[in-house]
C-alpha cells in the first residue's frame, strides 16, 4: 500500500498485489523447492547478496505466498521485516535463538507460556544462556535485574493463563537506559498485532503464534517473527541457518484468516466481555481475570497501550470438590476443552499457574478456568455455563 491507513482497511489489503497475479484476489499457492534460472548470470547473481525482499532463489528463502502473509504481518506489526515459522513456539525459540548466544542472560517474564519456558529452561540453559524469571509487574523495577550479561528481555502480556497486563514502556525504558544493547522481545498473541502495537512502542520483536486468531479457524499451526530494521538481520539469519520453513497452503489459509482478523476480533472482544460481566456476578465465581474490565487491576495499562480486547480470559472459581468441576465442564455444549485458542469456537479449561511459576507465587483456593469467547450467540453461551452451573449445583 502506498501509505499508511485505517486498522480495518490495512487488514485487508497489507501484502496483497492482485495486479501481480493476474487480478486474482488472493496469492496463489506456490508449491516449490527447485527455482529455475535461464542462463549461468542470472544464476550467479542468484548467489550473490540483494536488497530486494521479494527476490526469489530457493523454495526456503520465499515465495510470492509467503512474502503476501510476511509482509502483511510486518505491515500490521509496524516492523521492518517478518518471518514465518512452523508454530507459535518455533517463533518464539528462534526468535531467541537469534538474539542470544552463550554466556548471555535472558530476563524471562514468570507468566511467558508454559512450553516457551521449557525451551528457555532445556534447549537453551543446554546452550549456556542463563534465564531468570521476573514478576510481569515488576514495571520500572527490572533494571534491578538487569546483569551486565543480559542480552534479552523477554514479555508477554497480558501473561498466560493469568492475564497480568505489564508495563510494556517502563520495560523499555529501562532496556534502553542499561550501559549496553538489550533486545527487548515480546509474544503478542494475545492482543494479535490488530489490537497491540507493540514495535510502535519501542519493542524490538514482536511475535505471533498466528495459529490463534490470525488463523482464526483451528486449522494451521504457524509463527510469525516481526523485528524492527536493527534487530531483523540476526532474526532473518537465525531462520535461514535453521532451515525454517513453512508449508504453502498453511501460509496460504494464514493470509486467508487475516483479511478477517478485525471483525472476529470485535465480536471475540464483546462476546468476551460479556461473559466477563455475567461470571463476575455469579456466585459460584470469586475473580475474574480480564484486563477489559475497570476493576482488573491490569486495566489502566491496557487501556493507555490496547486498543482492544481479545476473548481469552480467566475466572476463579471458589472451592469446590473436583466431581462439581467435572459435573460444569463436561456437560458443556458450547465450551469445548481443549488447548489452544483463537478460534471461531468457544473454549473453557482448567489451567494449573501453580505448578509452573517461579518468581511470583499464584494462589487460589479455588479452579482456574480459562475461557475463550468464540464466535457464537452470547445469549445461548451464557445458557451453556448457566446449565452448566445448574449442574455443578445438583452434582
Ligand atoms: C501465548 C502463546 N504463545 C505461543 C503459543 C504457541 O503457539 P503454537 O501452539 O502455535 O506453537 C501459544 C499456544 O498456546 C500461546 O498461548
Amino acid at each position: 500500500m502506498s501509505r499508511q491507513h485505517r486498522p480495518d482497511t490495512e487488514i485487508v489489503h497489507a501484502g496483497r498485489h492482485p495486479e501481480d497475479q493476474k487480478g486474482a484476489v488472493n496469492p496463489p499457492v506456490y508449491h516449490a523447492s527447485t527455482i529455475l534460472f535461464p542462463t549461468l548470470d542470472a544464476l550467479e547473481a542468484a548467489q550473490k547478496p540483494s536488497d530486494d525482499p521479494h527476490r526469489v532463489t530457493y523454495g526456503r528463502r520465499g515465495t510470492p505466498t509467503s512474502f503476501v502473509l510476511s509482509d502483511a504481518v510486518a505491515a500490521l506489526e509496524g516492523g521492518a521485516g517478518c518471518v514465518l515459522t512452523p508454530s507459535g513456539l518455533s517463533a518464539v525459540s528462534v526468535a531467541l535463538l537469534g538474539l542470544l548466544k552463550a554466556g548471555d542472560h535472558l530476563l524471562m517474564v514468570d507468566t511467558c507460556y508454559g512450553p516457551s519456558r521449557n525451551f528457555c529452561n532445556g534447549m537453551l540453559a543446554k546452550l549456556g544462556i542463563e534465564t531468570t524469571y521476573y514478576d510481569p509487574l515488576v514495571g520500572a523495577g527490572i533494571d534491578a535485574l538487569i546483569r551486565p550479561n543480559t542480552a534479552v528481555i523477554f514479555l508477554e502480556s497480558p501473561g498466560s493463563l493469568t492475564f497480568e497486563v505489564q508495563d510494556v514502556p517502563a520495560i523499555i525504558a529501562a532496556a534502553k537506559a542499561a550501559d549496553h544493547r538489550i533486545w527487548t522481545v515480546i509474544d503478542n498473541t494475545w492482543a494479535s498485532p490488530h489490537f497491540f502495537k507493540p514495535i510502535r512502542l519501542g519493542v524490538d520483536v514482536s511475535v505471533q503464534a498466528a495459529t490463534k486468531y490470525i488463523v482464526g479457524h483451528s486449522d494451521v499451526l504457524i509463527g510469525t517473527i516481526s523485528a524492527n530494521a536493527e534487530a531483523l538481520p540476526a532474526i532473518v539469519k537465525a531462520h535461514g541457518d535453521m532451515g525454517i520453513w513453512t508449508g504453502p497452503d498453511d501460509m496460504y489459509l494464514t493470509q486467508r484468516g487475516l483479511r478477517t482478523l478485525s471483525v472476529r476480533l470485535a465480536r471475540h472482544q464483546e462476546t468476551g466481555l460479556a461473559l466477563a460481566s455475567w461470571l463476575q456476578a455469579r456466585p459460584e465465581v470469586a475473580r475474574v481475570l480480564h484486563p477489559g474490565l475497570p476493576d482488573d487491576p491490569g486495566h489502566a495499562l491496557w487501556k493507555r497501550d490496547f486498543s482492544g480486547a481479545s476473548g481469552l480470559f480467566g475466572a476463579v472459581l471458589h472451592p469446590i470438590p473436583r466431581a462439581k468441576l467435572a459435573a460444569f465442564l463436561d456437560g458443556l455444549e458450547f465450551f469445548g476443552m481443549g488447548w489452544s485458542w483463537g478460534g471461531f469456537e468457544s473454549l473453557c479449561v482448567p489451567q494449573h499457574p501453580e505448578s509452573i511459576r517461579s518468581a511470583t507465587r499464584w494462589r487460589t483456593d479455588g479452579p482456574l478456568l480459562r475461557f475463550h469467547a468464540g464466535l457464537e450467540d452470547i445469549a445461548d453461551l451464557i445458557d451453556d455455563l448457566a446449565a452448566g452451573f445448574e449442574r455443578m449445583a445438583a452434582a
